[in-house]
């Protein structure tokens, strides 16, 4: 366990600089933030220290700037979508390393809100630059780290910097992340079923490792399912196969016996276009010349009955090609299937990215118990390996 914000007294907040890690790697339009999720998942945290007292500093990076500062990755638009969530005014400190950018942080009033500008314009962040992280504290007198999404990197502004700035302490975001997906690796509800989706088995093959042990039943979707298909020594068409790994699927096959999930039948077509023409067959019967783009219809309520008997459900990777209907009606389902299973008092947490993503399609985002802000952290987190930015906050 590690040390909450929660824990931290008044006295230790007001008129303090809480220097605050958060992920506001959203993404942008015009210049204009076009998903302010991220933004908005923060909030609690900011408006505790602000009602407290504190100065609060927020440190983030946004996209993956190459070779020094891009305009185009600057998170000065995410400033202004903060004084619009906030109401209040918020300092954007472009240059946060210079003695100024230190001083305008002990000007803030009680309450204030500065953002400095994004962490990767900095050429020590990704390294974990100590000298960084040095710069980095000294803009607050105590940290936290609200940046669950970025709690897989062991970068300046969240991993090095966390032993430097004391109290090192988890944000509400943060606390709530690990606990969802914590307890649902550590003791989940039973039945415990795992959904998992998407193009690549690659990916997420130490993912079904650390959850085949602890999960009732695997269910998967999406295009890694043909490489799972070829191992079965079917025919998979032009579907997308990565041939490096089926011998790994046979293995996870053999290992996983009745807990591995597939499905009966896919949609096919020849190409990916929204007006192609599409088949239902069997997962035996795809044909020379087609592809598999989503799973048909009653594998998609198969998954969804073993959804709504579920305890917990945990969801990665959408089941076919989403963002292009009519492939996108077996990932809907499976996200109704979790909104119901929700209603009848079941955990239900979404993965992140795509699968968070389809969720928000399907409408039924606050109809989860919880959905995750990050996508390759909560990946790591369910793999079970050690997240370096949570490791190197303040034990409990
Ligand atoms: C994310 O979007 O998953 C996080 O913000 C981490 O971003 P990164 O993959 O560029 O480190």
């Amino acid at each position: 366990m590690k040390r909450t914000l929660a824990s931290l007294d008044a006295g230790a907040l007001d008129g303090r600089r809480a220097l605050v890690r958060v992920d506001f790697n959203v993404p942008l339009e015009d210049g204009r933030v076009a998903d302010d999720t991220r933004i908005r998942a923060a909030l609690p945290t900011i408006r505790h220290l602000r009602e407290r007292g504190a100065r609060v500093v927020l440190l983030s990076h946004l996209g993956r700037p190459k070779g020094g500062p891009d305009p185009k990755q600057s998170l000065r638009p995410v400033a202004r979508a903060l004084e619009t969530l906030l109401g209040a005014p918020v300092v954007f400190l472009a240059d946060p390393l210079s003695p100024d950018a230190v001083a305008e942080t002990k000007r803030l009033p009680r309450g204030g809100v500065a953002l400095a500008e994004n962490t990767r314009f900095q050429p020590g962040e990704e390294k974990n630059d100590a000298a960084l992280a040095r710069g980095f504290a000294a803009l607050g007198d105590f940290y936290v780290n609200d940046a669950f999404g970025s709690a897989h990197r062991a970068h300046a502004s969240t991993e090095a910097v966390a032993h430097i700035l004391k109290p090192a302490v988890s944000g509400f975001l943060m606390e709530q992340e690990l606990r969802y997906l914590g307890a649902a690796l550590a003791d989940p509800r039973r039945p415990f079923v795992a959904v998992l989706g998407g193009a690549k088995i690659s990916g997420k093959i130490d993912l079904i490792e650390s959850l085949l042990p602890r999960v009732d039943e695997i269910i998967i979707g999406g295009a890694m399912a043909c490489t799972f298909f070829r191992a079965m020594g079917l025919e998979t068409g032009t579907s997308l196969v990565e041939e490096d790994r089926v011998g790994m699927a046979r293995t996870l096959l053999d290992r996983a016996g009745r807990k591995l999930v597939l499905p009966s039948g896919a949609v096919v077509a020849q190409r990916l276009a929204a007006d192609a023409e599409t088949r239902t067959v069997k997962r035996d019967a795809i044909p020379a010349g087609w592809a598999m783009y989503d799973i048909d219809h009653l594998s998609a309520e198969d998954f969804a009955g073993a959804i709504e008997s579920a305890g917990t459900v945990v969801w990665n990777g959408p089941m076919g090609v989403f963002e292009t209907p009519p492939f996108d009606r077996g990932t809907l389902t499976i996200a109704h299937a979790m909104a119901r299973a929700t209603a009848r008092g079941a955990v239900t947490i979404v993965g992140g990215g795509d699968s968070a993503a389809a969720v928000a399609r399907a409408g039924v985002t606050d109809r989860m118990s919880h959905v995750s802000t990050g996508g390759g952290a909560s990946l790591e987190f369910l793999e079970g390996k050690a997240l370096p930015g949570v490791a190197a906050l303040d034990d409990a």
